[in-house]
């Protein structure tokens, strides 16, 4: 497992889904999902991993863990777009 998916595993499946998952409104939605939404860079999800934000307040990761979250999160959004056959 890579050191951002072992992070995600640890911290973050208390509300997001995994892919495999039955869609629940109640909780956050898998990374699978997110990482293909339009306008999501490395930027966006370095700032996004830097606020606060609501639910999400108490999770205050290491820089370290939070680079590997975002290195995970290009990885999969490169693997989910290519399963689309997108660029
Ligand atoms: C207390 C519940 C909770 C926890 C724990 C949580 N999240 Fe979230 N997260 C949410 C909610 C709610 C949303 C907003 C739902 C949405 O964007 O559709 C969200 C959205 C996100 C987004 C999407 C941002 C966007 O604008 O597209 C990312 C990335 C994210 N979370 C990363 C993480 C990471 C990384 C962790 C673990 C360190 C984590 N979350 C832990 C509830 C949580």
């Amino acid at each position: 497992m890579e050191r951002g998916e072992a992070v995600i595993e640890q911290w973050c499946r208390t509300c997001h889904q995994r892919a495999s998952d039955k869609t629940d409104p109640d909780m956050a939605p898998p990374y699978e999902q997110i990482v293909l939404r339009p306008e999501r860079t490395r930027a966006y999800f370095v700032q996004f991993l830097k606020e606060d934000h609501f639910p999400m307040t108490t999770y205050r990761l290491f820089d370290s863990e939070r680079e590997d979250v975002v290195a995970y999160l290009m990885g999969l959004q490169k693997a989910e777009r290519k399963k689309r056959g997108g660029n």
